[in-house]
């Protein structure tokens, strides 16, 4: 069967491809720092462009939650705004609550797609607001004019690991400029026990899309067996109901670690984010798979494009869709060697009273595959299986 994950999958090319000159924001050395992820790199940048606890920020009530928790935790008071069908910013609704004093309004690029940052700065400016442009799902990615998503917004933040195979990485832009006598950066290295954790979880999970049999026995036969009786020597087999393990699990990997807060980006990910492929090849490749989706894609009633443009220099991290029975598909497209992604852990914090359109998004956004790793044919079998679905073809499918 084939296997289409939802991220790229780590090969030997991306530690021995040569360096290649790289885009936006690599080239921006004066702009750019570099730390262990997005979150990190929110941290950073409020302290750069002197956001400080106690400052109300505006945040739009579809979030992933982990820059919410980030946010939090660095002591801004969160006012949540809606948004429009386009998934832009209602900018009324941010003007409305600029009633109530407000620093900086923090902006997301939700999956790859640009936001209308013109006239969010034109708004932010007359209200006297600060931009943060959440840039975590637009490595890569650019507008319509051609600008880099990330280069518009007063500070902006990107994750490298949503669209690379790295362990770590993210970095902060700082467009607008600051007082350096104001900045107190600090910086720490990553702890080497971590980054060797998750290149090995990367490494892994190379191994068993490539030998999936081999890896599958290796579990059973070796590490499951050995990992219970370590559990059972450390008294933690009866330890917490499995559901809510998986919830503690699920919230450990999008809650923001306060350690980490002045965390760099490892070495190991700053090699391999020169090597691998050229980014130019990258943004064609995510583009083509788009495009080949969306060109196969029949109109149905279960399953449809998230946006209904697809704007010229838009490299996306996945392909959006709505869905209305989000789960079944899920369970569907799993079954069949596809892999999926939920927008985030929605934070508790988020409010969900007057915000019917963002929950109904909760609901209803998936992120399907098409990373550079993958090529037509597999756009071409994504797109059939999506078809069956909208069609209600599945019994016979499969
Ligand atoms: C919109 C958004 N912002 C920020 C982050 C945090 O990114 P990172 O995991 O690099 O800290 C994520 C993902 O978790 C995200 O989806």
């Amino acid at each position: 069967m084939r296997t289409l994950t939802a991220f790229p999958v780590l090969s030997p090319s991306d530690f021995l491809g040569s360096s290649a000159p790289y885009g936006f924001p690599v080239s921006q050395t004066s702009k750019v720092s570099y730390w262990y992820g997005a979150r990190t790199a929110i941290r950073q940048g409020l302290v750069q462009i002197g956001i400080r606890p106690g400052d109300r920020v505006l945040v739009p009530a579809y979030a992933c939650g982990s820059e919410v928790d980030t946010l939090l935790k660095c002591g801004c008071v969160l006012d949540y705004y809606r948004i429009l069908p386009d998934m832009s910013p209602d900018l009324t609704h941010v003007v409305d609550l600029c009633s109530c004093p407000a620093r900086a309004i923090f902006v997301i690029n939700y999956f790859g797609f640009p936001q209308p940052m013109d006239t969010i700065m034109a708004v932010a400016r007359a209200q006297g607001l600060l931009v943060i442009e959440d840039n975590a799902h637009g490595l890569f990615s650019a507008d319509e004019q051609g600008r880099p998503l990330g280069s518009v917004g007063d500070l902006a933040v990107m994750s490298f690991t949503k669209a690379l195979p790295l362990p770590d990485g993210g970095a902060l832009v700082v467009n607008r400029s600051v007082e350096p006598q104001e900045v107190l950066v600090q910086r720490q290295r990553p702890h080497p026990l971590r980054v060797a954790g998750q290149m090995k979880s990367l490494i892994e999970f190379a191994l068993a899309r490539r030998y999936p049999t081999l890896v599958r026995s290796v579990k059973r036969l070796v590490l499951d067996p050995a990992i219970r009786v370590v559990k059972t020597i450390e008294g933690q087999a009866k330890a917490s109901p499995a559901v809510a393990h998986a919830q503690a699990r699920e919230w450990a990997f999008f809650e923001f670690k306060a350690e980490r807060g002045s965390w760099t980006m490892s070495a190991c990910s700053q090699y391999l984010l020169r090597r691998g492929l050229p980014h130019d090849v990258v943004v064609q490749r995510r583009r083509r798979n788009y495009l080949t989706v969306l060109g196969a894609l029949q109109e149905g009633l279960r399953v449809r494009p998230l946006y209904r443009t697809f704007p010229a220099g838009c490299s996306p991290l996945f392909f959006p869709i709505l869905a209305v029975e989000l789960a079944g598909l899920r369970q569907y497209l799993t079954a069949r060697g596809i892999e999926s992604h939920r927008f985030g852990f929605f934070h508790e914090s988020i409010p969900t009273k007057g915000f019917l359109f963002e929950e109904s998004l909760k609901e209803q956004v998936l992120g399907l595959p098409l990373h550079q790793g993958l090529g037509d044919e597999d756009m071409v079998y994504l797109a059939g299986l999506l078809n069956d679905w909208n069609m209600n073809r599945v019994a016979t499918a499969a």
